[in-house]
């Protein structure tokens, strides 16, 4: 089964409703390559973002949202309104929500689930720190992934994206190597395929993230368990991230 490539920009807290649209402006003038092309912009930027991309092949999503329906949440966003602005995905579970907004892996699994239930793709991301990754990574991933599908029924399973972002390789420069990061995806598979069986898992497309960039694209894409990238920093600059989409 032949997945095809997603290439997600990821702007973290990054552009203006105003920079965004002048951005994919410019990018829609760069795209030569058929992957699909994700842009995960602020909130404030989503509604500009999606007039603007109206009528290519760029798709917009957010990257957060409350595991609730609605409610008194104050300062929260719902999937419904991130799907009433226009977007077609959210990432789920960024080691930056880990991190520094003390996510667990229960919160993530409802936001999950939520999203499937509002109709809008998650992204769900994992990723080991460095000191996991030494003492043995395996088991971190296995429960990230695990608890994030766990309210996930086999007949949506393809209906999530799995990206994998080793912690230490976000905004380090550090990118995996193409072998570390296709052994880790294998991993990530084989994890998926004990859940969901091994069809639903051949179908279910990995992405790699942390330090993508132009130069490291091509050797990672021609991974068999890499089937597209979530790039951060390399994603703020339409020229580069186009180089990046359009890569052969
Ligand atoms: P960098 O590409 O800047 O390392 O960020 C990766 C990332 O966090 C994408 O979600």
């Amino acid at each position: 089964m032949v997945i095809q490539p997603t290439i997600i920009g990821n702007w973290k807290m990054y552009k203006t409703a105003a920079q965004a649209v002048e951005f994919i402006r410019a990018l829609k003038t760069m795209i030569v390559n058929n992957s699909q092309v994700w842009l995960a912009v602020p909130f404030t930027a989503i509604h500009a973002a999606v007039k603007e991309a109206a009528g290519s092949d760029i798709v917009i999503g957010a990257q957060n949202m409350n595991s609730a329906k609605e409610g008194a949440f104050t300062g929260e966003i719902a999937g419904i309104m991130l799907k009433d602005a226009g977007a077609k995905f959210v990432l789920l579970g960024h080691s930056e929500r880990r991190q520094h907004f003390h996510e667990t892996n229960e919160q993530i699994a409802a936001k999950v689930k939520r999203a499937l239930l509002d109709g809008i793709t998650p992204v769900l991301c994992v990723g080991e720190t460095e000191s996991q990754r030494e003492s043995g990574y395996e088991e971190v991933l296995k429960e990230q992934i695990l608890e994030g599908f766990k309210h996930v029924e086999k007949e949506d399973a393809d209906k999530v994206i799995l990206a994998y972002e080793p912690v230490w390789a976000i905004g380090t420069g550090k990118t995996a190597t193409p072998d570390i990061a296709e052994e880790t995806q294998k991993y990530c598979r084989s994890v998926l395929a004990e859940h969901f069986g091994k069809r639903a898992s051949n179908s279910m497309p990995i992405l790699y993230g942390g330090s993508v960039k132009p130069e490291t694209m091509s050797a990672l894409m021609k991974e068999k368990d890499i089937n597209g990238v979530l790039v951060g920093g390399a994603s703020l600059d339409p020229k580069t991230f186009s180089q990046i989409v359009n890569f052969t």
